[in-house]
């Protein structure tokens, strides 16, 4: 199973993702526990391009074509083979960020997007995704650092949280929205609920 989470910069999923992880653990589960951009060693390169602030403006194509490799590399060296071998998958962004942050946010064209995402994850997608949704003023108060995206206006991540509510509700089956202006524990204790499930009705199928 490969569950994501999903939201704008400082919507607390990170948090939340490690508090799941962990609980599996308890469960008797080996999930593995990746991010986005990164998991691999050139993925890791691509995201220190990515988030460090640079002395000049980077391009939305050329942005989102980073984003692209990084991924291609994370879904064939270490989310495909994870899967394959059985285990649970569990990443901290995947190709909604894309459709949010670039499609959304920057304005790039969303067919060009979704062929290139296709390409670039032969079309996998997650079974289960948690969208943390908070609104941006209450989400950029709570980031800690200040990366090259995250000093971007608060006009565009408002784009970003519309982008990401829009594929919620094109795909209500796959993404779950949370609203995470609350305690976390309380939130975790929801996202534990839904994960229980969801991996209780997998048994019942695999077992059929
Ligand atoms: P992340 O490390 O999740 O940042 P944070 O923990 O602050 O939420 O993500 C890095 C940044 O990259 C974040 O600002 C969102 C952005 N991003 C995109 O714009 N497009 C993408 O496809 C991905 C994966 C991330």
């Amino acid at each position: 199973m490969f569950i994501t989470v999903e939201g704008i910069d400082g919507c607390g999923k990170t948090t939340q993702l490690e508090l799941l992880a962990e609980w599996l653990r308890e469960q008797g589960e080996e999930p593995v526990l990746t991010r986005e951009p990164g998991g691999t060693w050139l993925s890791e390169e691509i995201r220190r391009l990515l988030l460090r602030p640079g002395p000049e403006p980077v391009s939305a194509v050329a942005e989102l074509l980073l984003y692209a490799a990084a991924r291609a590399e994370h879904v064939a060296r270490v989310i495909r083979p994870a899967l394959a071998a059985g285990r649970l998958v569990l990443a901290d962004r995947y190709s909604d960020s894309t459709l949010a942050y670039q499609v959304a946010g920057r304005g790039l064209e969303r067919s060009w997007a979704e062929a290139v995402l296709a390409g670039a994850t032969g079309g996998l997608r997650p079974d289960l995704t948690f969208l943390f949704d908070l609104a941006p003023e209450q989400a950029l108060a709570r980031a800690a650092r200040a990366d090259r995206l995250e000093q971007e206006d608060l006009a565009f991540f408002e784009r970003v949280r519309a982008g990401y509510l829009a594929i919620a509700r094109a795909e209500p089956e796959r993404v779950v929205v949370i609203d995470s202006n609350g305690p976390v524990a309380a939130i975790q204790a929801q996202v534990r609920r839904l994960v229980a499930a969801r991996l209780a009705q997998a048994r019942r199928e695999g077992d059929r």
